[in-house]
């Protein structure tokens, strides 16, 4: 159910108009749907309640802390890359217990912070860090559980930029090294190597990567327990587009039980777009309209800063007019920010509802990498941000002040 909608021309976001939620703010500013995080969050849930798991919402697709707390509720765990991830993880009231901590680039204290707050499992990338994980526990005095990211060399049908599961992409470590790491794992006295984790990229589209990976390593854990029963986690990562997905969560759900051993075995799930996208808009106003020969652009107040998805990605983000007035205009037409780059263009269109200066337009589906991404570019303030719930509509984060901006300069 999408809780974005015209209605009588006029497009309203869990039933309020566009320019109600607007009125006496300042655009833009992101606006969050509770009803469709928590839609979301159910859904995915329930189709893997099958396997003894816990979903991970992955934090860098939205950290908002109201929205954490929301999904805490509903008993999600956080997928965290850095100590401030798991910071806002555990101020939502996520417990440490149901927190993975991943990322190629550890730091002492990111791993300082993840152990000595019990994080239930690191996710490690490289043999080198998986040293340094074992002697920062040793210091520490704790036995740490870990996971070893594989990198299975799966090629899936996504952009090359946010491809994580190939050996051209930096993350993880080979079939053959994690079989050794297992075998030697008693050279790793502070740590617990229980657990192997993947991810191979965000914003899958198609079932096959995910087979032909659950295939792979569910190989190499039934032959790793054969040898040893010593894996009882797995965690399958993220990546699952919500839109024009050509399968089923229930299809999904299916391969993990055909091609791993349950037995014993503790599912974890990583998904953060699956989850946010489609809950979050962003609303900005018409500042100008200029026309040229042959093409038209409508210069908006929101920037690349504000959400860079389509100038980093080539990604599509439909722009919606804050009324369908069925008044179109057949004119090559650019929606752009007013930030001083050629690339701060949100979409080209070849036809677009005739739209006046001072009206509003929404992004959509822009709840996923939206806020986590934005910047302080051109000094331009990082934007309020609001949860509606019916009728309800609450600031959930400020809108940046010039102070605030300034405030670490000297
Ligand atoms: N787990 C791990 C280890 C990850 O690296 C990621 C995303 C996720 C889970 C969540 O993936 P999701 O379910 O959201 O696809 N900025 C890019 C996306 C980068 C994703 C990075 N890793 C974008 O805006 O498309």
């Amino acid at each position: 159910m999408s809780f974005l909608k015209y209605e009588n021309n006029i497009l309203k976001f869990e039933g309020v108009a566009i320019s109600e939620i607007a009125k006496g703010r300042t655009t833009p500013f992101y606006c969050y749907s509770q009803n469709t995080l928590i839609d979301n969050f159910n859904k995915f849930a329930n189709s893997v309640a099958s396997f003894d798991s816990t979903v991970c919402f992955s934090l860098k697709s939205n950290s908002n802390l109201t929205l954490l707390k929301t999904l805490e509720k509903l008993g999600a765990g956080a997928d965290v890359v850095s100590e401030w991830e798991m910071r806002k993880a555990l101020k939502a009231g996520i417990s440490a217990k149901n927190i993975v901590f991943s990322g190629i680039g550890k730091t002492d204290k990111d791993i300082q912070f993840a152990i000595n707050n019990d994080c239930f499992q690191i996710n490690v990338e490289s043999i080198d860090e998986l040293n340094r994980i074992n002697e920062i526990a040793a210091s520490i005095g704790k036995v740490q559980k870990i996971g070893i990211r594989i990198n299975p060399d799966i090629k899936a049908d996504t952009h090359k930029k946010i491809s994580t599961g190939s050996l051209e992409d930096k993350f993880g470590v080979s079939i053959e090294d994690t079989h050794k790491i297992f075998q030697n794992r008693a050279n790793y006295s502070s740590l617990k190597i229980s657990s192997i984790a993947f991810h191979i990229g965000s914003n899958i589209k198609e079932l096959n990567p995910f087979e032909n990976t659950f295939s792979l390593i569910g190989d190499l854990a039934k032959k790793i327990n054969s040898e040893t029963s010593i894996i009882d986690t797995i965690d399958v990562g993220g990546g699952l587009s919500p839109q024009k997905r050509n399968f089923t969560f229930e299809e999904y759900a299916k391969l993990i039980h055909k091609y791993f051993d349950l037995e014993g075995i503790k599912f974890i799930f990583e998904p953060g777009r699956l989850i946010s996208a489609d809950a979050g808009i962003l609303v900005s106003k018409v500042l100008y309209i200029k026309n040229i020969t042959g093409k038209k652009f409508i210069i908006i107040d929101a920037g690349m800063n504000d959400m860079i998805r389509p100038a980093l990605y080539d990604a599509n983000h439909e722009v919606l007019p804050e009324i369908n007035n069925d008044e179109f205009e057949e004119i090559n037409t650019d929606i752009v920010g007013p930030i001083c780059e050629s690339s701060d263009v949100f979409i080209n269109i070849k036809r677009f509802n005739k739209i006046k200066i001072g009206e509003y337009v929404v992004l959509k589906d822009v709840g996923a990498y939206g806020s986590t991404m934005s910047s302080n570019y051109n000094a331009r303030p990082l934007i309020e941000e609001l949860l509606i719930s019916g009728s309800e509509i609450t600031t959930i984060r400020k809108r940046q002040t010039f102070e605030d901006f300034i405030s670490n300069e000297v």
